[in-house]
């Protein structure tokens, strides 16, 4: 009896040193650096570096979510229009490295970071080539491409290893295994990989197969993966979407190669 209680008396020592850091949230405590407290009353988790929003009893993200004050109840942000370009960055505001880097496409994968590698025929198609050093998506229900003027488009789609990829133009192979629906591009919001769960979005550091450098892999997390990849130093990320114009649809790209 002696023992445990005086085991007992330790484990409380060191749990008091780590309660100094808690904060005090209505009737429970919480750590500042992985929960949010609104009102005084509601704890909400921070995840990719978002403090969740709170919502009529649901913490939300404001990449997928609105709450209108007049309604107070949680409701989808519009997705963007079918046919709408829309560029993509990584966001997360507790890595500051990551944050705001573009999202790019090399070498029929897309990265985060790194720069845009694109192929225009000037012969062909001379002025009309757009700049091709942005990359740029479209979407509609489900579906994601590239935003490029070569006939027959680029599919943009999840890989057996969960990262995004794109066709070769002219081509319209994509690997077994992969799965071309689940992207939701939301206005105002970010990128949502619907597949495997939902549970978002990883930037792993570059590797020798990739182009690294400045290139950081794109990963969907799941229920399967997403052990292995916070192992291997990868961090959480939302893609934040920014549209582009509504009315004149502005290439990113003849083609993104
Ligand atoms: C793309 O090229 C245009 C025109 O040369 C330039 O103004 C722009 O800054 C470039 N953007 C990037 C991201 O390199
Ligand atoms: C999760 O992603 C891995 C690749 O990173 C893939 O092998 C696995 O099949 C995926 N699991 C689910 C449930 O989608």
């Amino acid at each position: 009896m002696v023992r445990s209680s005086l085991l007992a008396a330790s484990i409380l020592a060191g749990s008091n040193s780590a309660l100094a850091a808690l904060q005090t949230c209505g009737q429970s405590q919480y750590d500042p650096a992985q929960y949010v407290c609104w009102s005084n009353e509601f704890l909400c988790p921070i995840k990719a570096g978002e403090p969740l929003s709170y919502c009529a009893g649901a913490c939300y993200s404001k990449f997928m979510y609105t709450c209108p004050p007049a309604t107070n109840t949680l409701s989808l942000l519009p997705t963007v229009p079918q046919g709408t370009p829309f560029r993509l960055s990584a966001s997360n505001p507790s890595d500051a490295y990551l944050h705001g880097l573009p999202v790019s496409a090399t070498g029929l994968t897309i990265w985060i970071g790194g720069s845009t590698t694109s192929y225009c025929p000037v012969a062909q198609v001379g002025d009309a080539c757009p700049t091709g050093n942005t990359t740029s998506f479209v979407s509609y229900e489900g579906y994601m491409s590239m935003n490029v003027m070569v006939p027959g488009g680029q599919a943009a789609y999840l890989n057996p290893n969960s990262r995004i990829a794109y066709t070769q133009a002219h081509s319209a192979y994509i690997p077994e295994g992969s799965q071309r629906t689940g992207f939701a591009a939301y206005q105002g919001g970010g990128l949502v990989n619907l597949n495997g769960g939902g549970w978002g979005w990883a930037a792993c550091p570059s590797t020798a197969s990739g182009p690294g450098g400045s290139y950081w892999s794109l990963v969907a997390r799941n229920e399967t993966n997403a052990k292995g990849l916070a192992e291997w130093n990868c961090r959480e990320v939302n893609l934040k979407v920014e549209v582009l114009g509504q009315n004149v649809r502005d290439y990113g790209a003849w083609q993104y190669s």
